[in-house]
């Protein structure tokens, strides 16, 4: 039996990616292997180590545990949109000063998650907390992602 396919069109990043595609295509296999945003990394494919983690209107979603077609008409935010040009984003430069990440596999989801946090002024403690609590790294014990975290939350309050 031939599988089922759909046309799905996503905007990503600012752009939009239109393919003919299997309707089970995962999200993260989309982003990787149709439009080559292979940033987005693929751990355990179930959920829990939160490497695939991208944006979906402004919230953090597994894109292992979504289908490409839930994302139509959604605006999708991947590690790649965080730097303009060579100009890291606050969280990539403090990530980067406090070594906050060794082989950098969990990195780009942690990047979003804590995007998203940023964006939405949460707490230094829940960043630590809530955002670090979805995901998993096996290199750095969490000190320089926790530094990192809590260099960029004390940059944030120095603006106001
Ligand atoms: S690959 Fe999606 S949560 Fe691990
Ligand atoms: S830096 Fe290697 S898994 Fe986090």
């Amino acid at each position: 039996m031939s599988e089922d396919t759909r046309t799905v069109s996503l905007k990503v990043n600012g752009a939009r990616y239109t393919a003919q595609i299997p309707v089970r295509t995962l999200l993260c296999d989309f982003l990787r292997h149709q439009i080559g945003l292979t940033g987005t990394h693929v751990g355990c494919e179930q959920g829990v180590c939160g490497a695939c983690t991208v944006l979906i209107g402004g919230e953090p979603v597994r894109s292992c545990l979504m289908l490409a077609v839930q994302a139509e008409r959604r605006l999708v935010e991947t590690v790649e949109s965080l730097a303009a040009g060579d100009e890291l984003s606050g969280i990539q430069c403090a990530m980067r000063e406090q070594h906050g990440l060794q082989c950098g596999f969990c990195t780009p989801g942690i990047l979003m998650s804590l995007t998203a946090a940023d964006r939405a002024d949460v707490t230094v403690e829940q960043a630590e907390r809530d955002v670090l609590g979805g995901h998993v790294c096996r290199c750095t014990g969490y000190e320089g992602i926790r530094a990192a975290i809590r260099q960029r939350w004390s940059e944030k309050a120095a603006e106001l």
